[in-house]
């Protein structure tokens, strides 16, 4: 068995991944700065914060890869997100590399590239026609993810793939999600892929599931490996029902990020 280090392993994606990864053949060793209430037998746990260089290359002593799903996963201040999501992904990168660990997963964001719009007259958005047009602070350091990503595969050599989740959750809740859900298997599928793809060098990949409304093109997630199973159309008439047809010309529908590039997110709209 292969071992994998999940960061962020108490949260939402990191439970999911320790729900399905092992049934793929991973041992899970799980850090999170917050104790996981339910450790599962054959886990192992560190609790401790992802900046903190030397704890991070402690726990990923040994491990073939690390899945890097700490941080901060919405908007918040400034000094929240450097801290967590800037100086956590350089942690997990430099521990990998100290540690000898060849592989990073890195949990990046559609945010990264919120303000890019739908492909004029439909078609798929490829992630190489989506360059980086964050939309938060968020979206700013999941930009500055990748771009830590693509230095540590150039300068070191190491693998790291960037997954673009779109909205990883249990079921859609919202028509933007009827084309941006991934859902908890598709997440397992994803990060599987990206674990164990071949030598894919430096990789940015949308993460959704194969959604009949999607417009984020899978091609690449597809080359790593990567399968979807799922498709979040059959929640579509509930949604439809409960908040009307979406309005492609709403930049809800027509952006990349969504909500995110309104004026509600703006950061003073957030506590520290
Ligand atoms: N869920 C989504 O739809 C979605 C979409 C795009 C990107 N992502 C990214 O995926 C990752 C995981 O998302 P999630 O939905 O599971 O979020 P989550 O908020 O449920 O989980 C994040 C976990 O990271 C931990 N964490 C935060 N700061 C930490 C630190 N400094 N050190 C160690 N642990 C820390 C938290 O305790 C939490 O358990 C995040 O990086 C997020 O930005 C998620």
């Amino acid at each position: 068995m292969s071992l994998v280090l999940v960061t962020g392993a108490a949260g939402r994606i990191g439970t999911v991944l320790r729900g399905g990864l092992p049934e793929r053949g991973w041992a899970l060793r799980c850090l999170d700065v917050v104790p996981i209430a339910d450790v599962r037998p054959g886990e192992e746990q560190f609790v401790a914060d992802a900046t903190d260089l030397a704890a991070m290359t402690d726990a990923a002593q040994g491990a073939s890869a690390i899945a890097h799903m700490a941080g901060i996963s919405g908007e918040s201040t400034w000094p929240t997100i450097r801290n967590a999501n800037i100086d956590g992904t350089y942690c997990a990168l430099e521990a990998a590399r100290q540690a000898g660990v060849p592989r990073v997963v890195l949990a990046s964001s559609n945010h990264a590239s919120g303000y890019t719009e739908r492909p004029d007259g439909g078609g798929l958005l490829r992630e190489a026609d989506a360059p980086p047009r964050p939309d938060t602070y968020y979206g700013v350091s999941k930009v500055t993810m990748e771009a830590l990503g693509s230095l540590y595969a150039e300068r070191y050599g190491l693998d790291v793939v960037c997954l673009r989740i779109g909205s990883a959750f249990p079921e859609p809740t919202t028509t933007r999600q009827l084309s941006t859900w991934l859902s908890p298997d598709d997440t397992v599928s994803l990060v599987h892929a990206a674990l164990t793809a071949p030598a894919p060098g430096f990789r940015v990949v949308w993460g959704v599931s194969d959604n009949t409304r999607r417009w984020w093109d899978l091609t690449a997630a597809r080359e790593l490996g990567y399968e979807p199973a799922d498709d979040a159309e059959v929640y579509a008439e509930a949604l439809i029902e409960a908040h009307g047809e979406p309005d492609l010309s709403d930049p809800v529908h027509r952006r990349v990020g969504g909500e995110y590039t309104t004026a509600d997110f703006d950061a003073e709209n957030f506590p520290a």
